[in-house]
């Protein structure tokens, strides 16, 4: 089948490339400012999302039987930073996909976040329960699931995520690329010891994502989530022992969310999600977080300091 997809540059959006290429799909990728290689895009349309005129006709052009929307201000300070431009690419644009997807008659695949709960309960959040964003992201994020939802009932499919691993593009996307990255460059990571996530990777993600556009029977609200609940410095612990990395080479500092009032104004303590029905529906599993280590890389951008230190 044709698949449309925005963000095709991103973490999220360069792995489901990859994997459509790979089961015969001819995948139509929208990316925005990388210019980089990018594997298994069929026909490559760099554009300005925000421009709902050229969106328009490059769905219209490729005339989809899917559109995977991984395209965002994905980075909560940059949603601060920028709030129109985020409203634009987080909220306006997936009511314009949404909108697209019936017009095509096509189903659309829509990425949202855990972060629109507000983390202060320590079991998983199942689709049903309410949401309560504390931040501007997830504010965003919220509208943009109603958004898609709203224009195409009959046609998307939203997909709650968690913190993502994985290999990104530019490589300094992911989580264990940032920290690589602040090794590289001297620095020390300061990682909450408190802060409760459930990771999974993107090429994890690809491959749900990839089964909700091929099964075409699933349509409405879902989680998806890696098997474990780590705090962000046990994962960094984690990532340093996998890159056989020493404390000296790869220093952290463990801190506490009350070391920090803006953490505890705007970042959730704890998001577990509970992955029922698409769990047991998919042929796709959730993903350990060994099994998470292994898929990752060293990032071209930190090899030559990786390389140096003869690991
Ligand atoms: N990463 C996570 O930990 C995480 C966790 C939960 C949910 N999610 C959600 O999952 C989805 C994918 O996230 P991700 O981490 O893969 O995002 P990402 O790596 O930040 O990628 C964002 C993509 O959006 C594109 N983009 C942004 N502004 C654009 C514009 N004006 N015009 C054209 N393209 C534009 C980027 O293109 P260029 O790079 O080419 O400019 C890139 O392809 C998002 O909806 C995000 O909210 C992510």
């Amino acid at each position: 089948m044709t698949i449309l997809v925005a963000g095709a540059s991103g973490l999220v959006g360069s792995a489901f490339a990859r994997a459509a290429a790979r089961r015969g799909h001819r995948v139509v990728g929208i990316t925005g400012k990388h210019n980089g290689p990018l594997e298994g895009i069929s026909t490559r349309v760099p554009l300005d999302l925000t421009d709902e005129g050229a969106t328009t006709s490059a769905v219209l052009e490729a005339f989809p039987e899917a559109i995977v929307n991984c395209a965002a201000v994905s980075v909560p300070e940059q949603c601060v930073a920028d709030p129109a431009r985020a409203q634009a690419l987080n909220v306006t644009l997936p009511g314009l996909l949404g909108r697209l997807a019936h017009h095509v008659s096509g189903r659309v695949v829509h990425l949202s976040s855990e972060q629109v709960f507000d983390g202060e309960r320590t079991t998983p959040y199942t689709s049903a329960d309410a949401p309560c964003p504390i931040n501007l992201y997830a504010r965003q994020k919220l509208a943009g699931e109603q958004a898609v939802l709203t224009a195409a009932p009959e046609f998307a499919t939203v997909l709650r995520l968690p913190l993502l691993m994985g290999n990104s593009p530019g490589g300094a996307r992911s989580n264990h690329e940032r920290l690589l990255a602040d090794w590289a460059a001297g620095r020390t990571p300061r990682l909450f010891t408190d802060e409760f996530r459930q990771p999974c990777t993107a090429d994890n993600v690809a491959e749900v994502v990839l089964e909700i556009c091929e099964r075409n029977d699933t349509r409405g609200l879902f989680h998806w989530a890696g098997t474990e609940l780590l705090s962000r410095h046990e994962m960094g612990v984690r990532i340093r022992d996998h890159f056989k990395l020493t404390g000296k080479q790869a220093p952290l500092e463990a801190v506490r969310r009350s070391d920090n009032p803006e953490a505890l104004r705007s970042r959730q303590a704890c998001l577990a999600l509970d992955c029922t029905p698409l769990a047991g529906r998919l042929k796709t599993r959730p993903q350990s977080f060994a099994a998470q280590l292994e898929e990752l890389h060293v990032p071209v951008p930190v090899r030559a300091w990786y390389h140096g230190l003869g690991v």
